[in-house]
């Protein structure tokens, strides 16, 4: 099949390049040059693991093409994914702009029927929207179809090869039959293709992620509980998450969901059902401990050294809102990072791949080093913030020599405590036991 893809960001690109292992043709569009002009020298603009074996293999092959004009690849394809970014507006409703745009842009490009498939994450009722702003420029015919995207960055490649299911979201079934084609390579193991009306496509998307974020604010929120009582939330996370109607996904208490689908796809649902005066109680509880939640650690770090951080260092490892991701949206770093320089500190901080990304936005009295020793020498405390897997063994004895005070603040569970503490340590987990329990 002949596709394009407009939007070549995280989704759209692994997309694009596993649409593109799989024999298609792809045309990847964006409007920024500068990531174009880099794919096209071979450069992954975004860290994310597997993907740049699959972009250099399509590449080599001529079946996935790059380039900065939708007239072309639309012109030139019978499906035209859109996988532009929904990022928040004030409101919290998403600013649909860049979805009109592509929309639009679309519209005009068309030379025949073409089968539109909206793949970014968009309120409720916007495939009639996607189909007002496309026909108000071409007079062609097309269908809209629901396809949203449930790919966890980094392991985004792995996600989009073998998906869980796949959600389609229309009423023909010839476009149902379109699309389960195109992803039945993905699906051989017998994972489903499900198919529903638009709506309930869009619905699905909020609704897994605002049901993931809720899971993650629970946990929050008894962690604070077993700080309370001498409890562990570890041993209640794993007498959970053993009851099989439990599972064991998204039950880590830490600093916080951060990234760029939960907390905006969380505040878009409320906004969508504010609007419509339906109560949401659950998903508005889950905003609300998250943002309490990413506060939580400077907490701990201020009711150790007291609220005036002035002439206080601390190094800070993992920038990323996850491991193997090098994207900063949302970060609960960030939170964390302000909470301490407004509180007079300094902070020099670690990461092994959002290191770029996250200098662009640290505030003053903050700064990034190029390991992750350097960045807690002669500082008073360390905080693990995003649990990389080289942080999980490091050397506890260089750790103990670089501090000032053998001060580990751990955000992700990542120690065990009582060994932590057996090396002379002060500890302060998520929800863990304390010294004397
Ligand atoms: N990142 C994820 O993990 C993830 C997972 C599932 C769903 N989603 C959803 O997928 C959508 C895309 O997310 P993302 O993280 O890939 O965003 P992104 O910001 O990484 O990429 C979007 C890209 O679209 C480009 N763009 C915007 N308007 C354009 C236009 N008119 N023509 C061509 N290019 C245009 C931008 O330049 C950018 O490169 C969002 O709606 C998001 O909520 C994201």
């Amino acid at each position: 099949m002949k596709i394009a893809v407009i939007g070549t960001g995280y989704v759209g690109l692994v997309a694009g390049a596993c649409f593109a292992d799989t024999g298609n043709t792809v045309y990847c569009v964006d409007k920024d040059p500068a990531k174009i002009e880099a794919l096209r020298k071979g450069v992954i603009p975004i860290f994310e693991p597997g993907l740049d074996v699959l972009v250099k293999r399509g590449a080599a092959e001529g079946r996935l093409l790059f380039g900065t004009s939708a007239e072309e690849a639309v012109a030139a394809s019978e499906i035209v994914f859109m996988a532009v970014g929904t990022p928040p507006s004030a409101t919290g409703e998403p600013d649909m702009r860049y979805v009109k745009g592509a929309a639009e842009e679309i519209g005009r490009a068309m030379n025949g029927y073409k089968l539109i498939v909206n793949k970014s994450t968009v309120p409720i009722g916007s495939h009639r929207m996607v189909a007002d702003w496309i026909a108000a420029h071409t007079s062609q015919p097309f269908d809209v179809v629901s396809n949203p995207e449930f790919l966890k960055e980094g392991t985004a490649v792995d996600d989009f090869l073998k998906p869980d299911r796949v959600v389609i979201g229309t009423r023909k079934k010839e476009v149902y039959d379109k699309m389960a084609e195109l992803y039945a390579p993905f699906v051989r193991q017998g994972n489903p293709v499900l198919w529903m009306d638009p709506v309930s496509a869009e619905i699905t998307k909020y609704a897994c992620n605002s049901f993931l974020a809720a899971r993650i604010s629970f946990m929050n929120e008894l962690s604070a509980l077993c700080e309370k009582v001498q409890g562990d939330i570890e041993d209640v996370r794993r007498g959970m998450t053993t009851d099989a109607r439990i599972g064991k996904h998204f039950l880590y208490a830490g600093v916080g969901y951060g990234g760029s689908c939960f907390p905006k796809d969380v505040q878009a649902l409320l906004a969508t059902a504010a609007k419509l005066d339906v109560p949401l109680g659950i998903v508005a509880a889950a905003e609300h401990a998250n943002a309490r939640q990413k506060r939580s650690l400077a907490e701990k770090v201020k009711a150790h050294f007291g609220r005036d951080l002035r002439g206080k260092t601390f190094g800070v490892w993992g920038l990323a809102f996850k491991p193997n991701t090098d994207d900063m949206r949302e970060a609960p770093s960030l939170a964390i990072i302000e909470e301490l320089l407004a509180a007079g500190a300094n902070v020099k901080a670690y990461d092994p791949v959002a290191e770029e990304n996250a200098a662009k936005l640290l505030g003053n009295g903050a700064r990034t080093c190029p390991n992750a020793y350097e960045a807690i020498e002669g500082a008073d405390a360390l905080l693990v913030v995003t649990e990389w897997n080289e942080f999980r063994h490091p050397d506890f004895a260089r750790i103990r020599k670089a501090l000032k005070q053998p001060v580990i603040f751990d955000g992700r569970n990542v120690y065990n405590p009582t060994a932590i503490r057996e090396l002379g340590f002060t500890y302060f987990g998520v929800g863990r036991r304390g010294p004397s329990a």
